[in-house]
């Protein structure tokens, strides 16, 4: 087998070579205290299908992909759904709100900015969570019913389509949050306590990026190959899968900031005084498009999306005073 590890290497290695991977074994509901068992052994014992096992450990341990069609051809479905299902949980019941306590503690909530800025990562929460739950809702049950053999009305990248958010989105939020944590929050008493919440967000960060991508490479090849499989022997007609998609690849690059022209500062300070686009554009004569380009300017220019970082934005620049903002 390709990769850095194999059946025979013990199992503590994994996690001495790589802190990581204690994350991703327990996902695969394997605990600790296997003593010098080699990998197969441990996850014989844990009735983990151990080729998908390690497939998962060298994808993540391995971050050129060249053999990803070798990859995919190991994986035991049924064991990354259940994988994946797990790292879920993990996202919405622990991690996240781990943060968020984390972030409370760390920040003066007595101040308008520390409350934006939980309102920011709320919002960034949310947005993680329908993703995850449309996932558990729409996709895997497809997946499960395609393992039974039943192929439904759409396909894998049809369904991924529709999703609320993408994983490219919700990477844009999380990174909106941690440049304003370090651009605009001044911290004086805490110091300390913060950095060490943004060291997590950085490290959930990453760790949700592997879970993107072994969702976007790995588990959409898979079913890919399976709706392929299951359409063949239902006899359907042929018909041309589409190539791999872009990913990632069409994050667009980050401009330096611009100046911000009269009307994009009124724009973001009623932004910032809770109005919506359509109350914006009566208050300021002009039409409800026209708002919405000098949002997407001020989005471009800024990089920030979100009317919780335009506020955080506001208040550190002036445009509005703090008790103005709507919360
Ligand atoms: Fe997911
Ligand atoms: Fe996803």
């Amino acid at each position: 087998m390709t990769g850095r590890y194999h059946e025979t290497d013990p199992m503590s290695d994994v996690i001495s070579d790589d802190y990581r991977m204690l994350q991703m074994i327990s996902r695969f509901g394997i605990t600790l205290g296997f003593g010098d068992q080699t990998v197969a052994e441990t996850c014989t014992k844990a009735g983990v299908n151990t080729a998908t096992f390690l497939t998962v450990v060298n994808f993540l341990t391995d971050t050129n992909h060249a053999h990803i069609n070798e990859m995919v051809e190991r994986i035991d479905l049924p064991t990354l759904l259940r994988y994946l299902e797990n790292s879920h949980t993990y996202f919405i019941e622990y991690r996240l709100p781990a943060i968020r306590r984390r972030l409370i503690q760390a920040i003066d909530m007595r101040s308008q900015i520390a409350m934006l800025i939980i309102k920011f990562y709320d919002e960034y929460v949310a947005e993680v969570t329908r993703h995850m739950q449309f996932e558990n809702a729409h996709v895997h049950p497809y997946v499960s019913a395609l393992l039974q053999g039943h192929m439904g009305q759409q396909r894998i990248s049809e369904i991924t389509g529709q999703h609320e958010g993408s994983h490219t989105s919700i990477d844009r939020s999380l990174t909106e949050l941690k440049n304003i944590i370090i651009k605009y929050y001044p911290s004086d008493q805490n110091a300390a306590l913060l950095s060490d919440v943004l060291m997590d967000i950085y490290m959930m960060e990453e760790d949700f990026l592997n879970h993107c991508h072994m969702e976007d490479t790995l588990f959409t090849q898979c079913v890919r190959l399976l709706e392929e499989e299951v359409a063949t022997s239902a006899r359907s007609p042929e018909e041309e899968m589409p190539l791999e998609e872009g990913g990632n690849t069409g994050a667009s690059k980050k401009e330096q900031e611009e100046t911000l022209s009269e009307r994009e500062r009124e724009v973001i300070r009623l932004v910032a005084m809770g109005l919506s686009n359509k109350e914006i554009a009566d208050r300021m004569f002009i039409a409800v498009n026209t708002v919405m380009t000098h949002r997407r300017n001020i989005s471009r220019k800024l990089d920030i999306h979100a009317a919780a970082g335009l506020t955080i934005y506001a208040i550190v620049n002036g445009i509005i005073n703090v008790e103005d903002v709507k919360l």
